[in-house]
């Protein structure tokens, strides 16, 4: 008998939101009455998938203990990293007792507190029988442009760029060996970057627009429209 695939989450939440500009990381802003990590958090257990979410923590964060779902049974902490790379390998670690090769992990922004049941169903949808995996990600409207210091020297072809969102789902055991054979290159920006310099070719699924990131001071009053929407 073979062992079933299991779906496990990873929130990468150790970031210091330097670029929101707030009195604490952005994760732990107020979101509907809770903060936006508890809010993120309650997306992916709510979706009933997940045998476990996994997620990063600052070593040195004062916000964490004392939330509501510190401690929940689902929920195991993993100690945060200096990039959000290593954040997420060292999520990955602790999951690693119990997670086989083949199983699926979804690695999900704490920043992106919009994500809907919809589109993590569309994602496994697509990409459940795959044999590596693939994001979520978002079509341009706007003409893109490519620049340098003398100007704009072309416009991009749209049909082939496409932005990346979270969450991005990958063979746990691909995805481990990823990170950790890239650990310290800049260029991982995200998990398929890291698969993509394997030389792999992961897949894209269009997802929603309103799962944004909260990134800029204006974002969080975007995120709370769209939250109350949902
Ligand atoms: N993240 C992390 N560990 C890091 C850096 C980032 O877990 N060392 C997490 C953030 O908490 C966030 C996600 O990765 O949920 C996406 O990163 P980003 O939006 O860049 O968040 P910050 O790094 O916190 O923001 P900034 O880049 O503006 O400082
Ligand atoms: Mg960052």
């Amino acid at each position: 008998m073979t062992n079933p695939t299991n779906f496990w989450a990873v929130v990468p939440a150790a970031g210091v939101g330097k670029r929101m500009q707030a009195d604490r990381p952005k994760q732990y802003l107020p979101l509907g009455g809770k903060t936006v990590l508890e809010q993120t958090l309650l997306r992916l257990l709510q979706s009933g998938v997940f045998t476990a979410v996994a997620v990063a923590i600052a070593q040195d964060d004062p916000y964490w203990p004392g939330l509501e779902l510190d401690g929940h049974e689902q929920i195991i902490v993993a100690p945060g990293g200096k990039e959000r790379a290593d954040s997420v390998l060292s999520a990955l670690r602790v999951l690693a007792d119990n997670a086989q090769e083949q199983d699926w992990v979804l690695v999900h922004d704490a920043a992106r507190p919009c994500l809907t049941r919809m589109d993590i169903n569309l994602l496994i949808e697509n990409l459940q029988d795959d044999p590596i995996g693939g994001i979520l990600a978002a079509a341009s409207h706007d003409t893109l442009k490519s620049v340098d210091s003398t100007g704009i020297t072309g416009t991009l072809d749209r049909n082939h760029i496409w932005r990346a969102l979270t969450p991005q789902m990958f063979r746990f055991g691909l995805l481990k060996t990823a990170l950790e054979t890239f650990t310290g290159n800049p260029a991982i920006t995200d998990e398929s970057s890291a698969l993509e310099l394997m030389g792999f070719r992961p897949k894209i699924v269009e997802g929603r627009p309103d799962n944004i990131k909260i990134t800029r001071p204006e974002d969080l009053a975007l995120a709370e429209f769209f939250w109350g929407r949902q």
